[in-house]
């Protein structure tokens, strides 16, 4: 069914729509969500359609307080450690049910974060309740961080799109279990293993392979489903090289040639990321720091479509405790 969303900065008339089973696409301080009320399954069934996401792969629920996740969720004192620690902000934690009243109907555990957009906890405040929400992007490929890029994307798909503030860390939240016994880094993010260490000294860490092999998995067996963790994720539909800063070089005019191996033959339609070189396309991004690089990746990518690059080639992370969510993205966007 074809529909025009309501492009609207009124979370009173936005949250109205998700309390009556509507789909909302919203900003986070992430990236967009594509979201619907927690409580009503059919809702939350849609975004599934809209994405083309796989069915077995949970959605996050998004709270406007810890006193709401108390209401459905099951809250450890470490648990609430870190939502006192890290909340609002971009940390999720998956935590047991304590209701079946909320989505995912078929789980017992449920992933729930509060951000820190003040627009997105206003719609959930306006709504009045929880909203599930998986980024907003279709299945597979990079999420959103920019308004023209969500309303392109979703504005037959969806009933509102809410205008407020672009994200403005770039990538997805930190994922973090709280359900084994010891708690899991499911996926890293802007809060990092070095932040998240602070507080569980015992986390463990567990994408074999995902931040290098200093820190592979100790043990196979306490390794968690996460469901999102093997399907393809955040990829252009160019080819993604990662580059060392001595190939990125001071200046790129020596891209054409073999550096950079077999892919980089001078016919096919390059981009570049990383830092500051002198760029030779208007669409190569030149970047200050590693945030920079989490806020200008996603859209590096969505424009890399646009253009029809064949390849992009990034620059490997600086070396600080924000490159292990980068190179976790990056890897994903590689591996097609
Ligand atoms: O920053 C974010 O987290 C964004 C914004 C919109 O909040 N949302 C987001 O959602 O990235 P999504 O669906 O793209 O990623 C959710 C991840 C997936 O890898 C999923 O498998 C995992 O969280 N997840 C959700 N529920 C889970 C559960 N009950 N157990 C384990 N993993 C879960
Ligand atoms: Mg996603």
């Amino acid at each position: 069914m074809k529909t025009t969303a309501i492009l609207s900065d009124d979370t009173s008339l936005l949250g109205k729509i998700i309390e009556r089973g509507g789909v909302v696409v919203f900003p986070t301080e992430t990236v967009y969500g594509i979201g619907a009320s927690s409580l009503d399954f059919e809702a939350c069934r849609r975004i599934y359609k809209i994405k083309n996401r796989p069915s077995d792969n949970p959605l996050i629920a998004h709270f406007a307080n810890i006193e709401q996740i108390l209401e459905f969720c099951i809250v450890s004192d470490e648990s609430l450690l870190l939502f006192k620690t890290f909340s609002p902000g971009p940390l999720t934690l998956v935590l047991e049910k304590k209701s079946d009243s909320i989505f995912p109907p078929d789980r017992k555990t449920i992933a729930v974060r509060i951000p820190s957009h003040n627009l997105a906890r206003e719609l959930i405040r306006a709504s009045g309740v929880p909203i599930s929400a998986p980024s907003a992007n279709l299945s597979g490929k990079p999420s959103f961080t920019r308004r023209k890029d969500v309303i392109e994307c979703f504005q037959n798909l969806v009933d509102g799109i809410l205008l407020a503030e672009d994200p403005e860390i770039g990538i997805e939240s930190t994922v973090v279990d709280m359900t084994k016994d010891v708690p899991v880094l499911l996926r890293p993010g802007k809060i990092s293993q070095e932040d998240l260490l602070k507080v569980l000294p015992h986390l463990v860490l567990p994408e074999a392979g995902l931040q290098g092999s200093e820190n592979k998995i100790r043990s196979e067996e306490s390794i968690p489903e996460s469901p999102g963790m093997k399907y393809r994720h955040y990829s252009p539909e160019a080819e993604v090289v990662l580059l060392e800063k001595k190939m990125f070089g001071e200046s790129l005019s020596h891209y054409r040639k073999k550096d950079f191996g077999k892919s980089a033959l001078s016919d096919k339609k390059a981009g570049f990321i990383g830092f500051g070189f002198l760029p030779v396309h208007s669409w190569d991004r030149v970047l200050s720091s590693n945030e920079d690089y989490m806020k200008e990746l996603y859209s590096f990518f969505v424009d890399a479509d646009h253009l029809g690059l064949d390849i992009c080639y990034c620059e490997i992370p600086k070396d600080d405790p924000a490159k292990q969510a980068l190179i976790n993205r990056l890897e994903k966007a590689k591996n097609k």
